[in-house]
């Protein structure tokens, strides 16, 4: 079984595994959903790597196994410096099913194994059998780890109750400065098991830095009023003057002044 080889620059945080990983990460949505930008995207992704992005997440949804294909291409000559996270649909996860979706996307991502593979969120199929195809894809070091999507905490509590479900690596849910929802119950809860939560939609699909933009003083952003300036940091003042000091109080609280960039404050 390959390892994770180069170190980034990125700050990082602990599975419980105690293996590091980029608390960074580049997602793969709505990539590979039309000819005309695949090489843009690859090569996105390629800078993304060697900028020291090195975790990579996608989903055998994703563009309809599209997405892996063109992480594939992505990571060729390349693999073992990225740590590789991708889902299976909750439809395919029975305990054959699950094995069978994780074949489908190796072959996509021209790879032997994932190192984090997550069910994508929860439906019918009882998840004593996912875990069980977790497991024997663990056994068979086809994946190195597994986890989930979009649980709350009764689902987190469900999981624990079966058989090697405390053997979850992580929780992917929705989180941003304007999403905290998970911040009452869900963040304490994992914490107090030692599982890291990993964020998607961290500038809440771009919603969030139409309105923000950090570290810059392009021709459309202009240095916030003095109360709420932050050194190097400009804002791009739209007509919701209330939800631009609305998040931008929120990045004040999250992000200590001497750090502010929009990585800090999404990594924060
Ligand atoms: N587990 C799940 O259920 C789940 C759900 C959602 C997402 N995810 C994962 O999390 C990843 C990230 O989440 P996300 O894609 O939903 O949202 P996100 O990372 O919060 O936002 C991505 C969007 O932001 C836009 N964007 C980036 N920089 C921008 C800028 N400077 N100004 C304006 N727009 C900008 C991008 O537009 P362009 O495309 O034009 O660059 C893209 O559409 C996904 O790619 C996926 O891997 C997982």
């Amino acid at each position: 079984m390959h390892r994770m080889k180069s170190a980034t620059a990125i700050r990082s945080t602990k599975l419980p595994s105690g293996e590091e990983v980029p608390v960074l990460g580049l997602g793969t949505w709505h990539l590979a959903e039309g000819r005309r930008r695949r090489q843009d995207e690859i090569k996105a992704l390629r800078l993304g790597l060697d900028l020291g992005m090195n975790l990579i997440d996608t989903a055998e949804m994703y563009a309809d196994g599209e997405a892996e294909e063109l992480v594939g291409e992505a990571i060729a000559g390349r693999r073992e410096s990225v740590f590789l996270v991708t889902k299976v649909l909750p439809h395919h996860a029975t305990r054959q099913g699950t094995i069978a979706a994780c074949e489908h996307s190796l072959k996509r991502l021209k790879t032997d194994w994932i190192d984090l593979y997550l069910l994508h969120w929860r439906e019918e199929i009882p998840l004593s059998e996912t875990v069980e195809g977790f497991q024997e894809l663990i056994d068979s070091e086809r994946i190195r780890y597994w986890g989930v999507s979009n649980f709350d905490v009764s689902d987190m509590a469900e999981l624990f109750e079966i058989e090697g479900g405390a053997n979850v690596t992580t929780d992917q849910v929705l989180y941003n400065i304007t999403r905290r929802g998970i911040e009452f119950d869900l963040v304490p809860w994992c914490r107090e098991r030692n599982i890291p939560i990993m964020a998607y939609s961290p500038i809440e699909q771009g919603r969030l830095v139409l309105h923000l933009s950090f570290g810059t003083s392009q021709n459309n952003t202009r240095p916030l009023p003095p109360k709420w300036r932050l050194p190097g940091c400009f804002a791009r003042m739209e007509s919701s003057r209330s939800r631009n000091r609305e998040l931008w109080s929120m990045c004040v609280k999250i992000a200590p002044p001497s750090t502010c960039s929009l990585a800090d404050v999404i990594s924060t």
